[in-house]
């Protein structure tokens, strides 16, 4: 538990204090844009033996604390861990992104549940090893992907743009659909309370995808499935904190946070501060919104950006962070110099 005495911001800011200025981290912190990424990147091998050597992997988390001494710090891994694990076939294309053979009825049905935890004891032995390391006002972050946002990389076999594939399965095969999510559900909630056990201070659920859904899909596919995990990882870890990212819910944000019972709700820069926050309900607190591109562009126009969302959150538990992770196109001078316009706020 924490308390308004504890060193680690974001923590206290989950909890509901406002904290000036905000603490600060970025998704995707540990990443292509800093190069001590791209020489643990080289030495490991594939994107994947990254996610799956405790030793790199503990390395890279550690990069961009050392580096900016960020509040929080995520643990270096991917969503597409939970697949692979399952026995889904993943791999990396160099310069495009994941690719997975596309779940049908049959292959589906290989499954398997009971191979989860043995094909990520190399990610909890990389929170064990992080968590020794970092400071103690540093925030110990974990993280899975929503099942929705899975599942379209499960169905499609790779990043679509429309995530097509995984809404005709939902309308075409409702059954099968429903079992995989639910098959997600199961998994990420056993995943995240061994990163619990393991040592993370609270996690985040991304749904990077639950901008495409409609309101009825919306609460089907993105927030019961978030709702359970959060009630079942809090049956074994009570007080576990968490950060809901449904990113491009827009006006449905307030039903997904009455529903999940967040601790804190990721936003994306697309939404509009004030009228947000008005209809957030009691005690969530908010995290974001930065323009990503913003911080690729610089100068006054990210100066403005970044003072336009402090403004915004002032009176509000936040905790500052980009609308989306950062690009590997962003100068590490900008990334200083966001952090020291944040600190001196
Ligand atoms: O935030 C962090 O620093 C922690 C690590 C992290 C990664 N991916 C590392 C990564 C986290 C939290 C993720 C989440 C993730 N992964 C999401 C949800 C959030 C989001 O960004 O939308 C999604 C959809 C994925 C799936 C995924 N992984 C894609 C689509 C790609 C390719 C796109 C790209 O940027 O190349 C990845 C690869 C990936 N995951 C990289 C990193 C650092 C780049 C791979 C490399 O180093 O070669």
């Amino acid at each position: 538990m924490t308390n308004s005495t504890s060193k680690k911001t974001i923590l206290r800011v989950l909890d509901g204090e406002k904290i000036s200025p905000p603490p600060i981290w970025l998704m995707r912190q540990a990443g292509r844009y800093l190069p001590e990424y791209k020489q643990t990147r080289a030495e490991a091998g594939s994107f994947l033996d990254l996610c799956y050597n405790p030793e790199l992997a503990s390395e890279v988390t550690l990069q961009p604390i050392r580096r900016f001494g960020f509040d929080g710090s995520i643990l270096f891994s991917d969503i597409l861990v939970i697949p692979d694990a399952l026995g889904q076939p993943l791999w990396f294309v160099e310069g495009e992104g994941p690719r997975l053979e596309p779940i049908t009825e049959k292959t589906f049905a290989d499954l398997d549940l009971n191979r989860l935890h043995t094909h990520l004891k190399p990610v909890y032995e990389t929170v064990v090893r992080v968590k020794e390391e970092l400071p103690e006002e540093t925030t110990f972050l974990g993280f899975c992907g929503a099942p929705w946002t899975v599942a379209t990389y499960m169905v499609a076999g790779k990043g679509t743009t429309d995530q097509g594939p995984a809404r005709r399965l939902a309308g075409s095969n409702p059954a099968l659909f429903g079992q995989l999510i639910d098959l997600l559900v199961e998994a990420s909630s056993q995943y995240l309370i061994k990163q619990f056990n393991s040592g993370v201070d609270a996690v985040q659920v991304f749904d990077t995808w639950a901008g495409v859904l409609s309101p009825d899909d919306f609460d089907k596919w993105c927030v019961q499935p978030v709702k359970k995990i959060i009630q079942a990882v809090r049956q074994e870890v009570p007080d576990a904190r968490f950060i809901g990212f449904p990113k491009g819910a827009g006006t449905k944000l307030m039903h997904f946070c009455t529903q999940t019972n967040v601790n804190a709700v990721g936003l994306d820069w697309t939404i509009d501060i004030p009228s947000t926050l008005a209809q957030l309900p009691k005690g969530i607190a908010s995290q974001g919104n930065l323009d990503p591109v913003k911080l690729v562009t610089g100068g006054e126009g990210l100066d403005q950006a970044i003072d336009k969302v402090l403004e915004g959150f002032k009176d509000h538990p936040h905790i500052f962070n980009l609308g989306h992770g950062i690009t590997p196109d962003v100068p590490l001078s900008h990334v200083e110099r966001l952090i020291n316009r944040v600190r001196s706020s």
